[in-house]
């Protein structure tokens, strides 16, 4: 889930570019996905096909297909509930292996072990088969897949081992009791931590993975070191996350797109807040804020305290823009509330008689015009005209303010983001700059009331924000830089770290870094705040300037250059696993470390303070100067030329294909 299932799902396309047929991913059957996603079929590879024999002949349910995503990759899927019937005796065998025992109440990790005894049973079967043509590299992700590699060094069996992890199991528990985790990553007695939060024999889980690894890799720098400390080893390689990165041929076509994805969301907005919209939605901004719920780790206590304090800057200053804030994160709900589907309602009937009464005007003009007549404008409508359009106008009174979330939540009371809005008291008032819209749900384009999908609803908004305290990587605003909307992150994120490290200017391009590292909380709320003032404070034109600067930086974080991390540690994984077979140097491992992306040199540094390059321009003037941004383009294409990034996919290492090449057989 999250951001491990982007991980796999992006990275498939390239490694399937790499490995082609002899690349095979293993994961649980979930019949409904597998329906939809999956095209089964029984495998060609003889090896593949009696090794997967051999568990149905006792019993197991084992499925083959391809999934039907970019690449198309193979994949194996275990039906857990068919072999759960040997729980028992697979614990007593991990006992065996291990010494860790499973505790029966924990139905996640019991589903896990069934799912690593049944990996490492057909990898069994698989290298029986084999016989040693061919070598055997498996890429175990996260605690829950690592069972199966403990199994498989415990068999001694003949394959290159490699863990990644996401995250670490304690790191996200301290972060998440709000404790001072990075000041004091030395001190913590880990399994005293681990055992007091009941996570005993999934940590053991977890440590046992990365020290029977032959190659441990993690993420990000900031969770190599944490990693370092909660699971005792060294990451051998850092492996950032990737995108599978898409260019339109014409370069503002992602402005186009935001465009239009704006106006599908402004649609909604006409609805949830009808009989308020006294704030001009031309001078709307919309930010928000998505991702599994985890309200500290994610930044939101952080980022709705800012926004209570924006609130009151806007409103001081008189400023006219308006912002709407989206909380995109999954919460137990009863349905849509009936004021939220009223809303759209509404709108829909107001639509719906502005339709009518506009059918019937153009048919009377349209007959006087046939006679040669003008029509006398102020008679054209007739009473009843006006009565129905008073009726569709009254229908929009509203006793209650618009709700500040669109479903039932099951905790209402309890639930934390509302809380703390009750607290503030963002209750979407009409004297409020920022309203609150909390969407308890991820957003899908089969939804009756905001038809989205992630990406669409991504492109029309304006800013991401994503402070989060506890980020190993952190995809959402990675996917932002890449659709080209700037996003707030932080320090404390490894994307945000990684960012830093490759971007001289980071605030000129769109990614704006929180310092949650060494502030005080107090201070990096106000960081946060004034990051969110100065975005307001732009100019259409700025905005657009900015959006493109953003997008330029999507080379980085392509899988076609980032994908060589991952390449880097199968070599090594192969060499120790396979020292004869494998000899290889000691390979450094691939660099960009001191290559920073400079400023953007066609344009001023920081838009909220760029003066604008034509002078004919004055402030307030420009909310239809659409026409700047081929300039813009022209400028950009400029930028590209001169700034020559080892991030370019053409420049994927030579010498890594080459060296790469030798190790394919
Ligand atoms: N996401 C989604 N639908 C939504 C909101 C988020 O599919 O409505 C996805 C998003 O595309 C991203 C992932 O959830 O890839 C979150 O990943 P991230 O690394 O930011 O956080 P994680 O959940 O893994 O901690
Ligand atoms: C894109 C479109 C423009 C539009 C602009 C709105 O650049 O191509 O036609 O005017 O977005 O930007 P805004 O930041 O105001 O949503
Ligand atoms: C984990 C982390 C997230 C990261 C993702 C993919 O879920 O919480 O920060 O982006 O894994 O590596």
């Amino acid at each position: 889930v999250g951001g491990i299932c982007t991980v796999i799902q992006t990275k498939a396309k390239i490694t399937v570019d790499e490995w082609g047929e002899n690349y095979v991913m293993i994961g649980p059957y979930f019949e409904h996905n597998v329906k939809t996603q999956v095209e089964m079929f029984t495998p060609q590879n003889p090896a593949i096909k009696k090794a997967m024999d051999i568990l149905i002949l006792n019993g197991c349910q084992v499925y083959f297909g391809r999934w039907l995503i970019e690449g198309n990759p193979y994949v194996l899927l275990f039906d857990i509930h068919s072999a759960a019937w040997k729980l028992d005796k697979w614990k007593g065998e991990f006992w065996n292996a291990c010494g860790v025992g499973l505790p029966s109440g924990d139905r996640e990790t019991n589903d896990a072990l069934i799912f690593g005894s049944l990996t490492a049973w057909f990898i069994e079967q698989l290298t029986d088969e084999l016989q040693g043509k061919k070598n055997i590299i498996v890429n175990f992700h996260e605690w829950l897949a690592g069972t199966g590699l403990i199994l498989s060094r415990f068999k001694k069996l003949p394959i290159a081992t490699i863990f990644t992890t996401h995250a670490t199991l304690l790191g996200r528990y301290l972060c998440a009791a709000n404790i001072d985790f990075y000041n004091n990553l030395d001190k913590f007695n880990v399994d005293k931590e681990a055992g007091e939060r009941q996570i005993y024999h999934r940590y053991c889980i977890e440590r046992a993975s990365v020290h029977c690894a032959h190659v441990f890799t993690t993420v990000s720098q900031i969770t190599a070191i944490e990693a370092e400390h909660m699971l005792k080893r060294k990451a051998d390689v850092v492996t950032p996350n990737g995108l599978n990165v898409k260019k339109f041929s014409a370069m503002h076509e992602f402005q186009n797109l935001h465009s239009m994805y704006k106006a599908r969301i402004q649609e909604f907005v006409r609805g949830h807040f009808y009989g308020h919209l006294d704030f001009n939605l031309e001078k709307t901004l919309f930010f928000f804020i998505a991702g599994r719920y985890e309200f500290s780790n994610k930044g939101v206590d952080i980022f709705l305290e800012a926004l209570s304090r924006l609130n009151f800057l806007l409103q001081v200053h008189k400023n006219d823009v308006t912002v709407i804030v989206f909380f995109i994160m999954p919460a137990k709900t009863n349905n849509f509330n009936v004021e939220t589907l009223k809303g759209q309602a509404v709108r829909k009937q107001l639509w719906d008689t502005a339709h009518t009464v506009k059918e019937k005007f153009g048919k009377k003009l349209y007959e006087a015009l046939l006679k040669g007549e003008i029509p006398d404008m102020s008679k054209i409508l007739d009473r009843d005209d006006l009565t129905i359009m008073k009726r569709a106008i009254y229908a929009t009174q509203r006793q209650t303010l618009p709700p500040v979330t669109t479903h039932n939540m099951s905790d209402d009371s309890t639930d934390p983001i509302l809380s703390n809005i009750r607290r503030i008291g963002l209750f979407n008032n009409r004297t409020d700059r920022i309203k609150v819209v909390l969407h308890p749900e991820f957003l899908s384009s089969t939804s009756p009331l905001l038809p989205l999908d992630y990406e669409e609803f991504i492109r029309g908004c304006h800013l991401g924000v994503f402070p989060s305290y506890y980020e190993p990587w952190g995809y959402t605003p990675a996917e932002c830089t890449v659709m080209g909307i700037p996003s707030v992150t932080t320090n404390l994120s490894g994307f945000g770290c990684f960012m830093q490290d490759h971007v001289a200017d980071p605030d000129a391009y769109g990614i704006y870094i929180v310092d949650r590292r060494f502030r005080s909380l107090d201070e990096s709320c106000n960081q946060l705040t004034q990051f969110m003032y100065r975005f307001c404070q732009q100019t259409r034109r700025q905005r657009i300037i900015q959006r493109n600067r953003t997008e330029r930086l999507s080379e980085l974080l392509d899988w076609r250059y980032l994908g060589r991390y991952y390449m880097h540690a199968r070599h090594l994984g192969l060499s120790r696993a396979f020292p004869n077979k494998f000899k290889m140097e000691p390979i450094a491992p691939p660099r960009t470390e001191g290559f920073r992306y400079p400023r953007p040199p066609s344009v001023p540094p920081s838009p909220s303070v760029s003066l604008h390059s034509s002078p004919h321009h004055s402030e307030g003037e420009d909310e239809d100067d659409d026409d700047e941004r081929y300039d813009e383009d022209e400028e950009a294409e400029k930028d590209r030329k001169n700034i020559k990034s080892p991030f370019a996919p053409e420049l994927v290492l030579e010498g890594e294909r080459k060296q790469h090449g030798e190790y394919k057989n």
